[in-house]
């Protein structure tokens, strides 16, 4: 079987919806352009607009959809089909692999083991192809079993989304702050782990949430609070709309004063532009990470967690089964 397989010197870019602009600029050219997915012949780069990243692409000659089957299934379980040409063709073997979970998945969990490959058609008996890929999701998709009677606003679906990927997440007896916190999505996911939260915005609170046990929440503006002010942290959580410079320089605050261990930060863009500036000023932080999260729209999320991985035990989701 391996004779069939040509792994490129690539790694191939899935644009997150609707920023594919924002990849082009990434991306040096040339590149090779499938829909949304771009090809850049040499090392993995560092590309921020993304959904999934094809690390180790290959091509694979086949003669029929069992075939193609048969070059991705000696490979992995998991493949997510991304249809650009021939969208018939690539569905029929995704139908003849293993099914992928459909389900909307019920938080909290651990992110599955099991890898997450994707491929695409390049013509009708060529397959584009990588078992190795950034997401654990299908295309970096994540479909959370939502609450839509609790959380005032659907912002939490992106804490939710960073959580999971920190693989670590507050609980009972930790301390949170949540600065820019109405309508109140975010301080609901927090007090539903049952930590402790400090939620500060300028505008108020939803009175359900204000209610929760173990919230606090401060009308005032973020940015005027030093970290002495409201003391130390478990988890420092921001989703302010605000100029990313004005945020590097409140979280270095909170950096510098060693009052908080975790973070998880919205930066949000303004316009049509991405800062990126201030991005790479935030990836350079040791030990942190920029991503665009599956729930983020014009924003990134920076997070910063030291905590180890599965500080609360999470519920075990089997495997990419469907359940
Ligand atoms: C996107 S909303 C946050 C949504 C929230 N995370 C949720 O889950 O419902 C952004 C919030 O930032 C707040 N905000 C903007 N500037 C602020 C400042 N200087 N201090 C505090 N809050 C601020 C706004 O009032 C707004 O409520």
């Amino acid at each position: 079987m391996s004779q069939d397989i040509r792994y490129l010197e690539a790694a191939c870019y899935h644009a997150a919806p609707g920023f594919m602009e924002h990849l082009e600029g990434e991306l040096p050219e040339p590149y090779r352009r499938d829909g949304e997915l771009l090809t850049v012949m040499g090392p993995l780069r560092e590309a921020y607009w993304t959904r999934n990243v094809w690390r180790r692409p290959f091509t694979a000659e086949f003669g029929s959809i069992s075939e193609a089957a048969k070059i991705l299934r000696g490979l992995q379980r998991n493949w997510a089909p991304y249809p650009v040409k021939l969208a018939r063709r690539t569905a029929l073997i995704a139908e003849s692999l293993p099914p992928l979970p459909s389900k909307p998945k019920a938080f909290p969990f651990r992110v599955p083991g099991s890898p997450m490959g994707a491929f695409t058609l390049l013509d009708e008996h060529t397959l584009l192809a990588s078992a190795e890929c950034s997401s654990p999701w299908p295309n970096g998709e994540l479909g959370f079993d939502e609450d839509k009677e609790g959380p005032p606003s659907r912002a939490y679906r992106k804490l939710w989304e960073a959580l999971v990927m920190a693989g670590s997440m507050p609980g009972p007896g930790q301390r949170c702050v949540d600065a820019g916190a109405c309508p109140g999505g975010w301080t609901w996911a927090l007090a539903g782990l049952g930590a402790e939260v400090v939620a500060i915005d300028r505008a108020p609170i939803d009175d359900r949430v204000a209610a929760m046990p173990g919230v606090t929440f401060l009308k005032h503006n973020a940015f005027t609070l030093k970290p002495g002010d409201i003391g130390p942290v478990d988890w420092f959580c921001s989703d302010v709309i605000c100029y990313p410079p004005t945020l590097f320089d409140w979280v270095s605050t909170w950096l510098e004063s060693g009052l908080a261990r975790n973070f998880i930060c919205t930066i949000k863009m303004q316009g049509k532009e991405w800062d990126r500036p201030t991005v790479e000023r935030f990836a350079a932080i040791p030990g942190s990470r920029v991503a665009h999260l599956w729930h983020n729209k014009h924003e990134l999320t920076w997070s910063l967690v030291r905590d180890a991985p599965d500080g609360l035990a999470l519920r075990e989701i089997p495997d990419h089964r469907v359940d």
